[in-house]
Parts: structure tokens; sequence; C-alpha cells
């Protein structure tokens, strides 16, 4: 990962303390060649740059498990830039008052419209509006569309390009010059009904979420495919090896749950049907228990699923075990 800060403007001397070598360099956050997996020298399939007043935050998330392999192999390049770096007064403010009043500071446009010009071979907010384009620059706002998997499947198919690359502007939660979201982003994105102090998390989520989804990030990827929200199928057994794979998936319900081992921990015992290794009795098990957590904690979710009769079967059933034929919140019993 890299730390991209502007060259220093003369005769700020707090600004060009902060570029100097010392705090720059503990900013430098790319990985060593002992880091690097591979000695290809393979184009990343994206390139994701992140806009932010915390650079720093950025230290830790993507520096673990998938995201980590991914830029390791070549798969995926972070860079992080300062946009405090891009602000002209001794200061380096980022942020001013509102217009018309009001509570609360507002990032203003400049540093931002700067940084990004600074990136290069950024398209046009027009070109990147067309469709096919490779290119997205996003927006983190509590105001924006709703990060959901689909959105998480069709910015990762931006890497299919090999030219892919998605911008991220982290906002803060009082707000951005609308500007930013009017003439300079093409997509404003939320990752909650909630609101955050910025959109550094939401950065990390977004980051997260599509890398995994590159193909070659994840060893198996299957998995990814039979994840909670993954609508491609509907239950459907797959037969792989020596036992139903791990990727039946799960056609837009929530994924079943997982056990490994001891069998037996503190007499909780996995259920009978996963160790007996009969391969029909499992699939169905998973289907019945995604069926069951589904019905219990994202009951909404059930509305825009395709069930199958025998779906519509067990939730006949798994609402009679609880003892209720409501949509209610009740503890559903994994026991098959
Ligand atoms: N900034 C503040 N709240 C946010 C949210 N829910 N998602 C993304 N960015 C945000």
């Amino acid at each position: 990962m890299v730390v991209r800060a502007r060259t220093a403007v003369p005769g700020t001397e707090c600004f060009a303390r902060h570029l100097g070598g010392q705090e720059r360099a503990s900013f430098a956050l790319d990985l060593t060649s002992d880091q690097r997996l591979t000695t290809n020298d393979r184009v990343p399939r994206m390139k994701i740059d992140i806009l932010t007043i915390f650079p720093d935050f950025f230290r830790g998330p993507l520096d673990y498990g998938i995201v980590r392999r991914a830029r390791e192999t070549g798969l995926v390049e972070i860079a992080i830039h300062d946009l405090r770096a891009f602000t002209k007064d001794k200061h380096r403010t980022v942020d001013d008052r509102p217009f018309g009043g009001g509570e609360g500071m507002v990032l203003k446009p400049e540093p931002i419209f700067e940084c990004l010009e600074s990136l290069g071979d950024v398209a046009s907010r027009e070109m990147r509006l067309r469709a096919g384009a490779p290119q997205s620059v996003i927006l983190l706002s509590a105001q924006g569309r709703r990060l959901d998997q689909t959105l998480a499947a069709e910015l990762s198919a931006l890497s299919q390009t090999g030219k892919g690359r998605i911008v991220l502007i982290c906002g803060r939660y009082e707000g951005v010059d609308e500007r930013i979201s009017e003439h300079l982003a093409d997509r404003e994105v939320s990752i909650g009904d909630y609101v955050l102090s910025g959109g550094e998390l939401g950065a990390a989520v977004i980051v997260d979420t599509v890398t995994r989804l590159i193909p070659g990030a994840v060893g198996n990827q299957n998995s990814t495919r039979q994840e909670s929200f993954t609508e491609s199928c509907s239950g459907q057994t797959e037969l792989a090896g020596d036992g139903p794979s791990s990727t039946c998936v799960s056609g837009g319900l929530l994924d079943y749950p997982h056990y490994t081992r001891p069998a037996e921990y503190r007499g909780m015992e996995v259920p009978e049907v996963l160790v007996n290794g009969n391969h029909e009795q499992i699939r169905s098990w998973r289907r019945k228990t995604a069926l069951a957590k589904t019905l219990r904690n994202r009951p909404d979710l059930l509305q825009r699923v395709r069930l199958t009769a025998e779906d519509e079967e067990f939730l006949a059933q798994i609402k009679l075990d609880q003892g209720t034929d409501r949509d209610e919140a009740r503890p559903v019993s994994t026991k098959d």
C-alpha cells in the first residue's frame, strides 16, 4: 500500500514537517519485496485509491487476510492519499462552516478535487458514467445507495477489464460539499442505515467485499459463491470430491451454520447429521437451517428468494417447531 503526499509548499513549516522524511516514511505501508508472494510483475487487476483525512486509519484493516494476500499477489493495488496534503494554508484546513448556517463543519471541495486530479488516468465523470466503464469514483456517505453483495460484485467485476479502478472518497459525518457528489463522484455509497463519524470504515468495508470477489483472491472461489446474500442458486446439491461441497450456494438466504472439530465441546455437540457422511441429508439440513436462520434474523430476505416446494415444506416445519405460524423472532434449533 502506498501513502502519497503532494510535494511540500515552501514556507509552510507544519506542512513541510508533515511531508518531511520522518513522518512521510512512517506512512509508507507499501509491501517490501519479502512480502510480495509472486515474482511476476503483472499489472494489478484492480487499483483502489482512498482519499482520506486519516491516512493512518488504513494501516491495520487492509493488512490482513485476503486483502493482504491480494495485495501481495498483485491482484489489487491500494494507495492511500492524505487530503491534507492538498490544502494550501498552514493549518492544512480541510473543512469549513456550512453556508446558510447550522451545526458542524463541511469538507471543502478543493482538496478533494485536487487530490483526485493528481491521481492521473482517472476518466472524466461522464466517461465513468457510461455503461461498461472500468472505473468508479465513490463518495462514502450515509446518504448513499446502500452497499450490498450485488453492488460489491458489480464493483469487483471492474477488475475483469484488467483496468479496474475504484477511487473511494471518505466523507465526514457532518457533510461533504455537495459539489463532490454532483460533479466529481459517479456514485454515493453508504455501508448501512446508521451514521458513522466518517467514510473510512466504509471504505475499508468496500475494499474487503470487493477484493474477495476478484477471481483468485480467495483460495476456493466457490466459497464466495455459497455465502449469505449470494443469489445464484436455490439450494441444489453440489457434490464434489468426497462430500457435499461447501459450495452449496445459499440462494439469497443467510448462510447455514458451520461447525468444526471437536465434535463435542463442553457438552455442546455438533449436529449428528454433519458427521454421518450422508450427503443428501447434509444438503437438506443446510438448506433447512439456512431457511431457519433467515426466518429468524432476516425475514425480509425470504420475500426476495425463489423458494422451492421443499423450501416451503421446510419453512412450514420450522414454524411448527417454533410453535408459531407468525414470523416472530425465536431461537431456532440447529439440531437435526
Ligand atoms: N459516513 C457516515 N455514515 C456513513 C455510512 N453509513 N456509510 C458510509 N459512509 C458514511
